[in-house]
């Protein structure tokens, strides 16, 4: 019986299911591992369930049993994992893609309504009691109209598109090449970012976390964007240098932001926590019952898959 470890807890039917495979070893305390840890209780291991949670550095990698082949990692961004180095000792990487697109994309919806309808202030407003209604309480933007601007125009970035297109906003985006017409949503084409924030009332982030995309969004691009704009990040944190954005929210460049993900996650940059014009949620894309059950079998599915034929589809390196 093939010996896997999974370093976080899963849902129970997830966890179950996984037992019947294979013998798993359990982090029934859902601790944070160490890389050492890691290590350690990997050891005769065939693969590793691992999580976002968990950072497999080179050195992580090169350190690891013989024995483990496949790293299965419950999430879609794997920036968490070396792949070059898992690469060079041989060990598969893979993903799970598709199953949370509906999710982030819900979530993406979110962080925009509350950067725009300046959900964080009225929050607090409305549990101080010390409010009353008047014609220009809180007013915020609207979407309807509102050009919306796609960093990223991969499964979920497409997802966003169309549910955004239902609140009558004009979608444009960016991405490495440009798409057909049958997938586009009809959304306008920028084979450069200079051109999409210069059109982007709102700009959605979502796409994977490079060295290209680190810190796209800097002192020098933040000018691009028109006056008042509002951003969002359902990706990764690190596409954003967090110091020149909260200097733009100073200057009112920036309207407000609407964030899901963080560099250096879970401790967000204080500066994020003292403001009303920044509408933060804690990592919550995937987190619905459908998807995270999905995801979790999926991550099964990929080892399983793996372990029968020695190759996988959501394989990443
Ligand atoms: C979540 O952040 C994921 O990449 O799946």
């Amino acid at each position: 019986m093939k010996k896997v470890l999974i370093t976080r807890r899963l849902l129970r039917s997830n966890e179950d299911k996984a037992s019947k495979l294979w013998e798993a070893k359990l982090n029934l305390n859902d601790e944070i591992y160490s890389q050492q840890k890691i290590i350690e209780l990997s050891k005769g291991c065939d693969g590793i369930l691992s999580s976002i949670t968990d950072k497999i550095d080179e050195e992580t990698i090169n350190k690891l049993s013989e024995t483990i082949k496949i790293i299965s990692n419950f999430a879609v961004g794997f920036g968490n994992i070396d792949l070059e180095a898992a690469k060079k000792r041989g060990i598969t990487i893979t993903n799970t893609p598709d199953v949370l697109t509906d999710a982030t994309a819900e979530i993406t919806i979110l962080l925009i309504l509350g950067a725009a309808r300046r959900a964080s202030e009225g929050i607090e407003y409305a549990k101080n009691s010390n409010w009353k209604w008047s014609a220009d309480f809180l007013i915020g933007k609207q979407l309807t109209g509102a050009r919306l601007g796609i960093l990223g125009m991969g499964r979920i970035g497409r997802a966003v598109a169309k549910l955004a297109k239902a609140f009558g906003m004009i979608i444009h985006y960016h991405n490495r090449s440009k798409l057909s017409p049958e997938v586009d949503e009809g959304a306008t084409y920028h084979d450069n970012i200079k051109s999409l924030f210069s059109v982007s009332d709102i700009l959605s982030i979502n796409c994977p976390a490079t060295k290209e995309t680190s810190n796209i969004i800097n002192k020098e691009t933040l000018e691009f964007f028109p006056k008042g704009a509002i951003i969002t990040n359902s990706a990764r944190g690190d596409m954003i240098d967090e110091e020149a954005i909260l200097d733009a929210l100073n200057r009112r460049k920036i309207y407000a932001l609407g964030l899901d993900v963080y560099k250096g996650e879970p401790n967000l940059n204080p500066g994020y926590l003292k403001r009303k014009d920044v509408f933060i949620l804690p990592h919550l894309g995937s987190a619905t019952k459908e998807t995270r059950t999905a995801m979790a079998n999926l991550a099964i599915d990929n080892l399983d898959e793996f372990f029968k034929t020695g190759n996988c589809k959501n394989k990443v390196n």
